[in-house]
């Protein structure tokens, strides 16, 4: 997912203050649809099975998510923004296999050992380093042992500008949000988004470097092509606990 700007006002101070207020990340309603389909799609190209528990780790509006849910036991969501919680509580109120979980949740005991599939996507770039061990530890609490973790659309060093825009550009012209998507460029140079991007950066994994650190976590794992979405420079891994 490319950024498109923002207004999201000047005190925002973290990724996690940005995204808990109102922004413009999406430059219009179908941006976030297709966007959400297209997540969706890519949730379930995992092949989670009918008995499967699914966790989808800062899971953003997740407007498809009732699709995923139709397909597995019970879909888990959690975005660490209370505001998304709000939204997500209410908009999957009436589905029974949906559940939205905060912090406590998270934490139950419950749910220790009792997931089969995690996907944190397009997460990571948001999260400082002590988020991510405490993530990786989190998944490592979370999964059944023959369980997945799949930690999508990760950025690589360097710069993504030109693959982003494209992606972007490619994605809009398919999807019919062509003229929107470029205005969402040019409003991205005045907006908080590329201003706190500036300030706090994005985190970035070298494909060695994550590979190295879900190790560590006590995973094995390896790169999965393609990436979740339309950007390919993006990258995805597929982790499974250590036996
Ligand atoms: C780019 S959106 C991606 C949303 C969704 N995964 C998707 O692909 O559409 C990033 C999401 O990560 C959430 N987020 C940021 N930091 C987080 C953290 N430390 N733990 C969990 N979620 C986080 C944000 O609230 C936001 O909803």
């Amino acid at each position: 997912m490319v950024p498109s700007g923002s207004g999201s006002g000047p005190d925002v101070k973290s990724w996690l203050d940005f995204w808990d207020r109102s922004h413009r990340i999406y430059v219009n309603d179908r941006h976030l649809e297709v966007h959400c389909r297209r997540v969706a799609d890519d949730i379930l190209s995992l092949s989670p099975t009918a008995g499967d528990a699914v966790l989808d780790y800062g899971c953003g509006d997740a407007l498809e998510a009732a699709r995923v849910a139709a397909r597995v036991r019970r879909l888990y969501l959690y975005d660490a923004a209370p505001e998304v919680r709000a939204r997500l509580t209410r908009r999957f109120a009436d589905n029974e296999r949906i559940e939205v979980l905060d912090d406590a949740g998270l934490a139950d005991p419950v749910l220790a050992g009792a997931i089969d599939l995690m996907v944190v996507n397009s997460v990571l770039q948001y999260v400082p380093p002590e988020g991510f061990a405490t993530l990786l530890a989190t998944a490592r609490r979370l999964l059944k042992p023959e369980g997945r973790l799949v930690l999508a659309d990760v950025i690589p060093p360097g710069d993504t500008l030109v693959a982003d825009t494209t992606g972007l550009l490619r994605f809009a012209w398919r999807e019919g949000f062509l003229v929107a998507a470029m205005l969402g460029l040019v409003a991205t140079f005045f907006s908080d988004y590329r201003r706190l991007r500036q300030k706090l950066g994005l985190r970035t994994y070298a494909e060695d470097a994550m590979l190295r650190h879900l190790a560590d976590a006590g995973f094995n794992a390896e790169r999965r092509r393609p990436n979740f979405g339309f950007n390919q420079v993006r990258m995805t891994f597929v982790a499974r606990p250590k036996g």
